[in-house]
């Protein structure tokens, strides 16, 4: 099964052959209490749908259901779904074709977008890295997206720089999902201020020149689906994310001691709270363990932005969330210490801002 590519160097698992191989190798395999159990599918989360739209509107018993149903679920666990979220659908299944197209090249070609050690923008696969364990089945393409006018062209720019002028389509449609993605994201934060009871504009502005991170997630059939993971247990350092699934399923949220799915619905995108909102939110709101279980049959795709402040940003709660010092959960921090830091000593299975504060 230690099939080395044919096209590459012999260091590599070709990710096609091992599609068709009835076990994997041992470096995917993770330890038993981590593995999924796919004999008895987990239940659903339940995720409270938000219409964005009816919120946007400002029709204030609209605006008051969704800022109530979001604040119950940031504080049981930080997931929820945006609905009519205004985001062009042909948008999103443009970037899915893209997809599909960017992970079925040769492995050569991604490479040429081959993400460095240490860094968090460019291709990695962990089908080329055979000397590690706990290796998740997936390949992932990362880019970098800044709200300051003048990265006004930065997703786009990074694309013709790394994988040259055939790139100009894959890398126009990205930096559009990015900005949909950015803007979205601010409706967003203003339903997260509006939840918290303070100024529903406070986060916007936060966020407004936001430098935040897009990754596109590739998971490969696998034959064990049982033995080995797409993502391992993680809790998101940044600070929102806003993933769009295709419909295969297999995201999973940590509640209540238990793992449980969330179904997918292309109509939607899920939303999750993470590391650096919950510090701002003062430790009120949760940022959830969650992971990405594979199948043996359909290949699938997320994608994700991670929304994050800029880099030079202080992270503190606003003061109507800390009546007194005492009542600070976590110390001030910079986001670029913070990811600095996560990409140091980033574990899976680690409380990375418990570890960090
Ligand atoms: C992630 O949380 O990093 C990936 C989630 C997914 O692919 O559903
Ligand atoms: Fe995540």
């Amino acid at each position: 099964v230690l099939s080395p590519s044919k096209e590459t160097s012999p260091l590599v698992f070709d990710a096609s052959i091992l599609q068709n191989e009835t076990n994997i190798p041992l470096q995917f395999v993770w330890p038993d209490h981590e593995k999924p159990c796919l004999e008895s599918p987990p239940s659903l989360l339940h995720v409270p749908p938000i219409d964005l739209k009816a919120f946007i509107s400002g029709e204030p018993l609209a605006a008051s259901s969704a800022s109530l149903m979001v604040n119950s679920a940031c504080q049981e666990h930080g997931f929820f779904q945006v609905f009519n979220h205004g985001v062009d659908s042909n948008l999103i299944n443009e970037a899915h074709k893209m997809m599909d197209l960017f992970f079925g090249m040769p492995l050569l070609e991604k490479q040429k977008a081959e993400r460095k050690f240490g860094e968090y923008c460019g291709y990695a696969s962990s089908f080329t890295n055979r000397f590690s364990s706990k290796l998740p089945w997936k390949e992932t393409l990362s880019f970098r997206y800044s709200a300051d006018p003048k990265c006004s062209n930065v997703v786009q720019d990074y694309f013709m720089n790394v994988m040259g002028e055939d790139f100009s389509k894959f890398g126009r449609i990205c930096q559009e999902y990015s900005e949909a993605m950015s803007k979205l994201s601010m409706n967003i934060m203003e339903l997260l201020g509006m939840s918290l009871g303070i100024d529903p504009l406070y986060f916007c502005d936060f966020y407004e020149e936001n430098d935040s991170i897009m990754r596109l997630n590739y998971y490969p059939p696998c034959q064990k689906p049982d033995q080995t993971l797409g993502t391992g247990p993680h809790c998101d350092p940044t600070s929102l994310t806003i993933l769009h699934q295709d419909n295969v399923g297999g995201l999973e949220v940590f509640v209540d001691e238990k793992w449980h799915s969330i179904a997918p619905c292309p109509d939607a995108f899920v939303v999750n709270i993470g590391d650096t909102f919950k510090a701002l939110s003062n430790g009120l709101y949760k940022s959830c363990l969650h992971r990405a279980v594979v199948n043996s049959k359909t290949p699938r795709k997320s994608l994700a932005f991670f929304l994050s402040p800029r880099m030079d940003k202080i992270v503190r709660p606003p003061k109507a969330l800390v009546k007194d010092a005492s009542e600070r959960v976590y110390p001030d921090f910079t986001w670029s210490t913070f990811l600095e830091f996560t990409q140091k000593h980033y574990r899976a299975d680690m409380k990375t801002l418990d570890a960090f504060s």
